[in-house]
């Protein structure tokens, strides 16, 4: 069995020799053309008028295009049909593209669309949360609220209350490989896109639209992305529709790549928010009622961004209980690049919410606050809850589970109802599954936080210029997409008659393993080496109709297409060896099939059935069951599970300067029953890296024109591999998810991210080192930051 090996990654070694392909190292037919976009330098207004001689007669260049030259209609958005390809007489943001360039090289087009001369009427942007309060610009008509029980009555009668805000930045996507399409026409104006996309399905969507054309004129091909961290679920539209309307029009490939600072400029980043909160709480420190408000900058275009606002109204609560509360959010337009989907999708905008709550309700009671933070945390399963969930783990059993579950996903009615009387989110969601008690009990020891929260204690007594501080921080985080129909997967899967396995399912490849995973399951499932199994590019001509890969979902949706597509061709195989050598007992492992009392091998299995004229070939398709969500209203079951973490950061932090280091940090997270535990802790590591460097240095800054001013890795600072933790120690849980997942596992790609908010924390804790007061970090900390809140916790 290949399931839960710590095996590498499957293009490890291509990663690291620089052999693995990507979209521009895809060798391109001669007479490939180069696209660039000319942008908008001003960040609102109306185009008076765009002079591009001087474009057309610039070297290389072979053509130029302006809104009115798009042959048909190219929207490029994911969700409201707002984002005309080219602008349409208004700008909307500084970077918007203007113009199209289409040259014999991508220096040619780059350097071409410098040349333009462009007229704007400048308008007066709206550009922070005030302007666009003040202007009423938003994404729907008013505010959205969602609430349980009565916060403004429990607030109105509590004894203890407090107030405050926090202020938390955005964040660039910084994939390593920045956008990139590459669109080759065909016989009869069809069309066949390479992209580096999460979401091959919307580029074949928007580019057969562009075009005018069905569906199936167009084939999107994706082998792999050099990170996609939610920044290439939406973003490649632009470049995909651009390559092929330009590729349409010459008759010739088309290839477009954004340079670094174009991808910064152009596209959209991680939504930051304002949010400020009203919190009751006794003694303890248990939050007695809560009234939070959210304020999101989604910036011009609505993109995926009431989801992601969503979201994080769906992490308001985090791991915490809350019985009265009230959550508010305001999705405001400003003139900024639109902001899109971001690791953790709002999630881990909510989450730093509540965990500031924790912290300032800590400070004000004197206690510890990992001692507040548990007073709140929601009651963790019973064994009662755990025995009603828990059912034969097809890893035990597959044949019986093939049997049993048949090809239509439907899932037998097994679930339990939740019991009487279990605690409920914010949003009326059960939760049957917690685990946060327990698994920072283990944490608390492992880390051995509360002798080094007394041994920091100490030292920060004895040090007049460095502070440590430390923070230990959970996360609950809701997995599966919020638009329930997206929780679906297909599958496509061959068997050839030398028994080997080529494997291809909607999922998108970007470094977090998925491909590695799954082909985990083919291989577990026919009881074959991995080598058996051929990972192949996802290509929306094999599986259509695909979700995104995101909202960690992965390797849940397409792990158990690709088991269903599988148990279907062993099936058949069985059925024939049935037949053939008159018995039942028939075991695939070790490359080998046991039928009665004889082996052969599983090629042999395949020859014998290809030469009797069995299928070999087969779909496979799953839905989530049992999720139901109502947006408006706030009520449901968006979440067919829930994944658990907590990590426990130390920090230093210099009050000279500001300067601060992560010392040390130590993780325990739920991966369920691991698939792949090398990968899931490379994501987790992974995770928390980004996590920290987002709550840190990574700071974006607008002019006051709205112009990005951090637009490269000179003034943009992602974390570098000397910024990860001296100590770091990472495990995993390791309990089988008591939802039935592909071999109870659980998703693993964002909930690691918001485990991060830990060094935020610690950061916050030394500040409060420093004087009477707490200082009330805000985010990004970085070193001006966390300066001016030591001067704040002194004054
Ligand atoms: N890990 C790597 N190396 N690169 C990435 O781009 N994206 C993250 C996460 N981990 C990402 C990553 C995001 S935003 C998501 S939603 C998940 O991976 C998507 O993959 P999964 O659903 O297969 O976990
Ligand atoms: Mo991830 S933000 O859901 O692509």
């Amino acid at each position: 069995m290949s399931i839960a090996k710590p095996l590498p990654h499957d293009a490890a070694r291509l990663h690291v020799t620089g052999a693995a392909r990507y979209v521009d190292d895809i060798p391109t037919p001669a007479g490939t053309l180069h696209l660039a976009f000319g942008t908008s330098p001003v960040a609102a207004g109306r185009i008076r008028a765009m002079n591009l001689e001087k474009v057309k007669s610039a070297p290389g260049v072979v053509g130029v295009l302006t809104a009115d030259d798009l042959p048909g209609d190219c929207d490029v958005s994911p969700s409201a049909h707002d984002e005309p390809l080219l602008a349409d007489g208004r700008v909307h943001y500084a970077g918007q593209p203007l113009f199209l360039v289409i040259a014999t090289s991508h220096l040619a087009a780059r350097c071409a669309a410098r040349e333009a001369c462009v007229q704007i009427a400048e308008e007066t942007p709206i550009l922070s949360i005030e302007e666009a309060l003040a202007a009423n610009a938003r994404f729907e008509e008013g505010p959205r609220v969602w609430q349980k029980g009565n916060a403004e009555a429990a607030l109105a009668q509590a004894k203890r209350c407090l107030s405050g805000s926090i202020f938390m930045g955005g964040q660039e996507h910084f994939y390593l490989e920045g956008q990139a399409a590459l669109a080759l026409p065909q016989e009869g104006g069809d069309m066949v896109v390479y992209a580096s996309t999460q979401h091959p399905t919307e580029i074949q969507h928007k580019v057969a639209h562009a075009l005018g054309r069905p569906m199936h004129a167009v084939r999107v091909e994706t082998r792999r992305m050099g990170g996609g961290f939610g920044g290439k679920e939406s973003q490649g539209n632009a470049l995909a529709v651009a390559c092929a309307v330009a590729a349409s029009l010459t008759g010739k490939p088309c290839k477009m790549r954004y340079d670094r600072d174009d991808d910064m400029i152009i596209t959209g980043k991680r939504h930051d928010f304002r949010i400020d909160y009203d919190a009751a709480f006794d003694d303890a420190g248990r939050i007695t009622a809560l009234d939070v408000k959210h304020y999101t900058r989604c910036g011009w275009a609505q993109d995926l961004s009431l989801p992601v606002a969503d979201r994080a109204m769906l992490h308001t609560d985090n791991a915490y209980h809350l019985s009265d509360v009230r959550i508010t959010s305001h999705r405001l337009r400003t003139n900024m690049q639109s902001a899109t989907a971001f690791r953790g999708f709002g999630g881990p905008q909510g989450m730093l919410g509540i965990e500031r709550i924790m912290d300032h309700i800590a400070q004000e009671l004197g206690r510890d606050p990992l001692e507040v933070r548990r007073a709140n945390y929601y009651a963790d399963r019973t064994g009662e809850s755990i025995a009603a969930t828990s059912d034969p783990s097809p890893a035990a059993n597959p044949s019986q589970d093939s049997a049993t579950r048949g090809a239509s996903g439907a899932r037998p009615a097994d679930v339990p109802a939740p019991p009487e009387g279990a605690q409920t989110t914010p949003y009326h969601q059960p939760v049957t599954d917690c685990v946060i008690g327990a698994l920072t009990d283990r944490l608390t020891e492992t880390s051995d936080y509360h002798a080094r929260r007394q041994r920091i204690a100490a030292w920060n007594a004895a040090q007049p210029i460095l502070k440590r501080g430390i923070a230990l921080t959970p996360v609950k985080f809701g997995i599966s997409f919020t638009l329930t129909h997206l929780n679906q997967a297909g599958a496509l899967v061959h068997v050839y008659q030398d028994g080997s396995i080529h494997l291809n399912h909607g999922g998108t490849e970007m470094g977090q393993g998925l491909f590695q995973k799954v082909a985990q399951v083919a291989a577990s499932r026919f009881g074959v080496p991995l080598d058996n199994v051929k990972i192949t590019a996802t290509d929306t001509g094999k599986v259509p109709n695909t979700s995104a890969t995101a909202a960690s979902s992965g390797s849940d949706l397409n792990g158990m297409a690709v088991q269903k597509a599988c148990d279907e061709i062993r099936r058949r195989i069985e059925e024939h060896l049935g037949e053939r050598y008159q018995t039942r007992d028939i075991v695939f492992a070790d490359g080998m099939v046991r039928v009665g009392g004889e082996e052969i091998s599983f090629a042999q299995a395949a020859t014998s059935a290809y030469e009797n004229r069995i299928s070999l070939s087969a779909t496979g398709f799953y839905k989530t069951p049992d999720i139901e969500w109502d947006r408006i209203a706030g009520k449901g079951r968006p979440f067919f599970y829930f994944a658990y973490g907590a990590a426990c950061t130390e920090v230093v932090i210099d009050t000279l300067t500001g300067e601060n280091r992560i010392l040390r940090a130590d993780i325990l997270h739920d991966a369920g029953a691991s698939l792949n535990p090398a990968i899931d802790i490379g994501q987790i590591e992974g995770g928390y890296v980004q996590g920290a460097g987002w709550l840190t240095t990574e700071e974006l800054v607008w002019d006051d024109k709205g112009v990005l001013k951090t637009h490269a890795p000179s003034t943009y600072k992602i974390p570098a591999c000397s910024d990860r933790p001296d100590v770091f120690n990472v495990a995993l849980w390791d309990q089988p998810n008591p939802a039935q997942t592909i071999y109870r596992s659980k998703a693993v790609g964002e909930p690691p991210f918001m485990l991060g908010i830990s060094a935020f924390m610690a950061l916050s804790d030394a500040v409060a080192a420093c004087g009477p007061r707490w200082g009330d970090l805000q985010a990004p900390a970085t070193a001006e930051a966390v300066l001016a809140a030591v001067e704040r916790a002194r004054a």
